[in-house]
């Protein structure tokens, strides 16, 4: 049995098929987003994070650009509110401060920003669409 919130950093060459689940759920299936726009260049290049429930059954996801960006945070709907998506990001932050990053930056949808401000981030641009779905973007300095 795994811990309650037990997060994975792998790699898009061995756990595309499973990231692609949890993101073909929440994006494409229940968000719209059209797959041409979900799928691109940056994920063979970018850090992934999975994680699993107690089970081991993988229930979200979230990547980390080379630039530094935060994206793509997937938490599947009957998993949400119950700190998967907290500890998601989370490992991302901690992947950023290894790498000795000052800051952590994201595109959020506008619904969203509270959760990313219990974390300290902060808006800082207008509100822009993005997949026709309107996100503002936010940055965190790193102590
Ligand atoms: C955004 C998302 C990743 C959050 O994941 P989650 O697992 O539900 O988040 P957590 O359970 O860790 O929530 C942590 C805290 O943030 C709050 N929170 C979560 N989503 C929130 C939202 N949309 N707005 C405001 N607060 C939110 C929770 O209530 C919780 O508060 P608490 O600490 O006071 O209890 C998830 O809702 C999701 O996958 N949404 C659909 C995909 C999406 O829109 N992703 C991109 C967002 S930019």
């Amino acid at each position: 049995m795994l811990p309650e919130h037990s997060v994975q950093i792998v790699r898009w060459r061995t756990q595309a098929p499973v990231l692609r689940v949890i993101r073909t759920a929440v994006f494409i299936q229940e968000q719209q987003v059209p797959e041409e726009l979900e799928w691109d260049e940056f994920d063979a290049v970018s850090v992934h994070a999975l994680a699993f429930d107690i089970a081991g059954q993988p229930v979200g996801a979230a990547r980390l650009l080379p630039d530094g960006h935060i994206g793509r945070m997937a938490v599947l709907k009957q998993w949400r509110g119950k700190g998967f998506g907290s500890a998601l990001l989370r490992a991302l932050l901690q992947e950023l401060r290894q790498r000795q990053q000052k800051k952590a930056m994201l595109n959020a949808q506008t619904y969203a920003v509270a959760f990313y401000e219990k974390f300290g981030f902060k808006v800082c641009s207008g509100e822009f669409m993005e997949a026709g779905i309107p996100h503002v973007q936010m940055e965190l300095f790193l102590e």
